[in-house]
């Protein structure tokens, strides 16, 4: 009998070269690349914590300690703001350090992101596990990988997010191929990385979150490199559905793509409207910029 565990546990992969964001990604990971004043990891953290997991592993590489940095306390910086009595600057900087102890391994080589992944196995052991990419913001009232963990709780199998995805553009995507038994809920039956249009089972690409049971591991141990000579995940999760079932689900909510560089001026542009203090003179900036 499969025995049901509750997940507690995040692997976020944040050890790739970020090419499309050369030269600031010769010496700033993308994922530290700021949205307004918070780095997109800081959000990515965020959803995991508050879709309750204690414990995240953040795959790192060469050129990435800013990450590290990031996460750590910072005393004096604490105790300078709170000598000049800058309370709310303070309560923000905390935030940072509340957040639940982060594990840190290296990536020797950016072989891709199933290759990231494998360096969590130690860590993970033999339970169920969440996965979020270091520079996909998924914004919901209800956290993506919340959701995502709702389903896995019906099923105990895997579960991957999706979204429609332009048809010139699923070429960019693992793309699936699924029954659907809810309008959202798809049982996968085969999935393929980086189709051409022409050959896209589907308009449906896996996006940045992701649930697996343990077996994933020894699924990425046996997948050979893919596309662009990387160990690909989308391939484990082909080996993986002959033993057991994957699904796919259709969250709720906005996906900021911000490793793709329209992808992350959007995303500042939607943050920076929410922002009461920025929303007015940035809509008056923007309506004269396009005259409207
Ligand atoms: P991407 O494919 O978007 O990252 O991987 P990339 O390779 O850094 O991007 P470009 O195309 O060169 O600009 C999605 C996530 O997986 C991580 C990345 O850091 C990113 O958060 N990743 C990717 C790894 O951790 N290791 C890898 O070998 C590849």
């Amino acid at each position: 009998m499969i025995k049901k565990q509750s997940i507690h546990k995040a692997v976020i992969p944040a050890a790739g070269l970020g090419t499309r964001f050369l030269p600031v990604t010769k010496s700033m990971p993308k994922e530290m690349l700021p949205i307004i004043d918070k780095p997109v990891i800081h959000y990515v953290v965020e959803e995991a914590v508050a879709s309750g997991i204690d414990d995240i592993i953040i795959i790192t590489g060469r050129g990435k300690r800013a990450i590290e940095d990031y996460f750590d306390a910072a005393p004096e910086l604490e105790m300078w703001l709170k000598d000049q009595h800058k309370d709310a600057t303070l309560k923000r900087l905390r935030e940072i350090s509340n957040f639940p102890t982060i594990h840190y391994v290296r990536q020797k080589e950016p072989n891709g992101l199933g290759d990231a992944l494998l360096r969590a196995e130690n860590h993970i052991g033999n339970e169920p596990f969440a996965v979020l990419l270091g520079d996909d913001i998924i914004s919901n009232a209800k956290p993506c990988t919340a959701q995502l963990m709702a389903v896995y709780s019906r099923f105990t199998s895997s579960v991957i997010s999706i979204e429609h995805v332009p048809r010139e553009k699923v070429c960019n995507y693992g793309i699936i191929k699924g029954n659907a038994i809810e309008p959202d809920l798809f049982r996968i039956e085969d999935i393929v990385e980086k189709p051409t249009p022409e050959t896209a089972p589907s308009d449906m690409g896996a996006v940045g979150r992701y649930i697996f049971v343990p077996e994933i591991f020894d699924c990425l141990k046996s997948t050979d490199p893919g596309v662009g000579n990387e160990i690909q995940l989308t391939d484990a999760i082909h080996h993986l559905l002959k033993d057991h079932p994957v699904y796919a689900y259709k969250f709720e909510g906005k996906r900021y793509d911000t490793g793709d560089k329209l992808g992350y001026i959007e995303t500042i542009i939607d943050f920076a409207l929410r922002d009461e203090n920025l929303k007015q003179e940035l809509m008056a900036f923007l309506r004269k910029k396009v005259h409207i």
